[in-house]
């Protein structure tokens, strides 16, 4: 099973790049995935869509060959980052990568709330708008507080958040079968 991770963040020492490192490397033996890199990504524009950069081909073709996607996202201004939105605007048009491709949501802060309200925006974006991408139901991760859950390495510490995610990537195991 090959899943691609789509992280909201593109700064070096991002807290959602550890997340989704920690979930490529503890279920190494599970699945594939493959962290996918959006600072290649240039802005949307339309009037490019038809012969769009090579960057977002290769993106893209990635994302579509994948049996399902893992977004991890930040919070900015109690929304996803533009970064984010603008991966997704590419997705949503010409080749509708995302059409019935099944998604979970993960997502860490330094506030207590975790990117709740981005992630709320995240799931209305991916299942009710035109990507039309079916959503791994309940099991939300909300990574709040993230600076005091990953150590100097990098690597996540927090022993009930790393027990909560192997609930959650199991449910999410079992509810992707319905899509392959
Ligand atoms: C933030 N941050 C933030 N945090 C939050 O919980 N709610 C928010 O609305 C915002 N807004 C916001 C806007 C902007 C422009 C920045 C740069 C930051 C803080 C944010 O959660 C923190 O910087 C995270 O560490 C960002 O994620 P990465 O880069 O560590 O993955």
């Amino acid at each position: 099973m090959k899943v691609v991770a789509i992280v909201g963040s593109i700064r070096e020492d991002s807290f959602n790049l550890k997340l989704a490192k920690h979930v490529q490397a503890r279920y190494a033996d599970k699945f594939e995935l493959e962290i996918l890199d959006l600072k290649p990504i240039p802005m949307y524009n339309q009037d490019i869509e038809l012969d769009a950069p090579q960057e977002v081909l290769d993106i893209k073709a990635k994302v579509k060959a994948a049996d399902a996607v893992l977004w991890v996202t930040p919070e900015y201004n109690s929304t996803i980052p533009g970064v984010l939105g603008n991966a997704i605007d590419w997705m949503s048009r010409v080749d509708k990568v995302m059409n019935g491709k099944p998604s979970m949501i993960m997502g860490a802060s330094m506030g207590v709330l975790g990117t709740v309200k981005a992630q709320m925006h995240l799931r209305d974006i991916l299942f009710a708008s035109g990507l039309n991408s079916p959503l791994l139901p309940m099991n939300e991760v909300y990574v709040g507080a993230a600076h005091t859950k990953f150590n100097d390495s990098g690597e996540l510490t927090d022993k009930s958040t790393i027990e909560f995610i192997d609930i959650v990537i199991a449910n999410f195991q079992e509810w992707m079968k319905n899509y392959l």
